[in-house]
């Protein structure tokens, strides 16, 4: 099928790549000349596992273009993605402002029917307003062309965006009409494996899954940090508690990992455009409003073992911090908890020495030059001179040094895991001091 993807973010970029691998003519379109530039000669502005052999396949193989060119493309395609970010507003409500113009774009272009799908995450009655500004756009050339909007919201994860998208759990389409749920039920036929994944569903109702995805997986964190700031106060250790809830299938042992509290580009933003969308409609969400409020106080958690570690004298001291993404196979540090830990770090007057295996370059973009912030080439270099060692992000090569070493290097002997990847006894016995999250010793 002809396919055409506006944005060419994590998820227009994936989606689109994706579905030229299963044989589509995909088009790619975004307003950033430098990226498609950039895409064409096969350079993937993100870190994902994956990706970039794909999308320079499909590209060779003429499947897969990228252009600036809207004309064209609206021109292209049978089904039009809209792929664009929705950033927060400054009341925490999703800014329509690039979904919006993308809409009137289509419309200012469309020449035959068409199927327009909202891929972004967008809130409740986003469909209405896409339609209504794609007619306004056809009104105001006097063109009549027939055009459906669906919404068909994306569940994939960064670092597993490739293997989410090719082998999904669900394709959600709220379609309005019989004719638009056919074709995106065509278009991903060959997605479905052993057994249909496709769950059909009113527009709002697909709308709406979106955000109770996200806030039910944010829910579930800010929930086992509660349970991990309880354990700490009367002795007990959140990781036993972990597994004894976990093995209950009801409850499960996915996503109940405490730790420095949720970030990235979704989470945040979605749990509190969803309070925004429900307080538009007159109903306070009370659960969503003290998930937010348990993780903003989660992302203080490190420091506040650090500082009482140190009765609150920091100045001059050095940390080394090992991972700066917000989680790892990636190197997006948006709302990343080590922004927070490194901030107040800084606003204490002590130094940093960080070391992330991806997400080096994100961090001299963000952070630029500044004296109390060394980036290290590796992980051991990180701990050169410094006092003590804070894990912010799990990646795998964090997660069995040489405990012996560290206690050599680091002159505090002391060990800061914000994602409970040690074992306290190992790390003890080689004499270091160690504060995890919610392991009854750090009250
Ligand atoms: C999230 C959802 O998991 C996807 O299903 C969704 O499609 C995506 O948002 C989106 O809306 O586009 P993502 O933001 O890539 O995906 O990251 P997650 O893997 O969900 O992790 C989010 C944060 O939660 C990370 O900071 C991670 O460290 C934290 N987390 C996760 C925990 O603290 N504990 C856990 O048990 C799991």
């Amino acid at each position: 099928m002809k396919v055409t993807v506006f944005g060419t973010g994590y998820v227009g970029l994936v989606t689109g790549t994706c579905l030229a691998e299963m044989g589509n003519h995909v088009v790619c379109v975004d307003i950033d000349a430098a990226k498609v530039e950039g895409l064409n000669q096969g350079r993937i502005p993100i870190y994902e596992p994956g990706l970039t052999p794909m999308v320079v396949q499909n590209h060779q193989e003429g499947r897969l273009q990228f252009t600036t060119d809207a004309k064209s493309a609206v021109e292209h395609g049978d089904i039009i993605f809209i792929a664009v970010g929705t950033p927060p507003d400054e009341d925490g409500s999703a800014d329509l402002q690039y979904v919006l113009a993308v809409a009137d774009t289509i419309g200012r272009h469309l020449s035959r029917p068409a199927v327009v799908v909202n891929k972004s995450t967008v809130p409740v009655g986003t469909a209405d307003r896409v339609e209504a500004a794609v007619a306004s756009a056809l009104q105001a050339r006097g063109a009549v062309v027939a055009f459906d909007v669906v919404s068909n919201p994306e569940f994939l994860k960064e670092g597993d965006a490739v293997k989410d998208c090719m082998r999904p759990d669900r394709i959600v389409i709220g379609a309005k009409s019989a004719k638009a749920l056919e074709q995106l039920k065509k278009l991903y036929a060959p997605f479905n494996r052993n057994h249909d994944r496709i769950v059909a569903m009113d527009v709002r109702s697909a709308e709406l899954t979106k955000y109770a995805a996200n806030a039910m997986l944010a829910t579930k964190i800010s929930f086992m940090n509660e349970m991990a700031n309880i354990a700490e106060r009367v002795g007990a250790d959140i990781e036993m508690v972990r597994h004894g809830i976990g093995s209950d299938p009801r409850i499960g042992y996915s996503f109940i990992y405490p730790g420095a509290g949720y970030g990235g580009s979704c989470f945040p933003k979605d749990v509190q455009a969803l309070e925004r969308t429900a307080c538009q409609h007159g109903y306070e969400a009370k659960i969503l409003a003290a998930v937010e409020a348990v993780n903003d106080r989660q992302k203080d958690k490190l420091f506040e073992l650090i500082s009482r570690h140190f009765n609150g004298e920091l100045k001059g001291r050095t940390f080394a911090v090992w991972g700066l993404a917000f989680k790892p196979n990636t190197d997006d540090m948006r709302a990343a908890s080590s922004r927070n830990l490194l901030a107040s770090l800084w606003a204490a007057g002590a130094k940093v020495q960080a070391f992330d295996p991806e997400a080096m370059h994100e961090a001299e973009r963000i952070f630029g030059q500044r004296d109390d912030l060394a980036l290290t080439g590796t992980a051991n270099a990180a701990l050169q001179n410094a006092d003590a060692l804070v894990v912010v992000t799990e990646w795998k090569n964090f997660r069995s040094p040489d405990f012996g070493q560290l206690k050599q290097q680091l002159s505090a002997a002391a060990v800061f895991d914000g994602r409970n990847i040690y074992d306290p006894e190992t790390v003890e016995a080689a004499g270091l001091a160690y504060y995890g999250i919610g392991r009854g010793r750090s009250i």
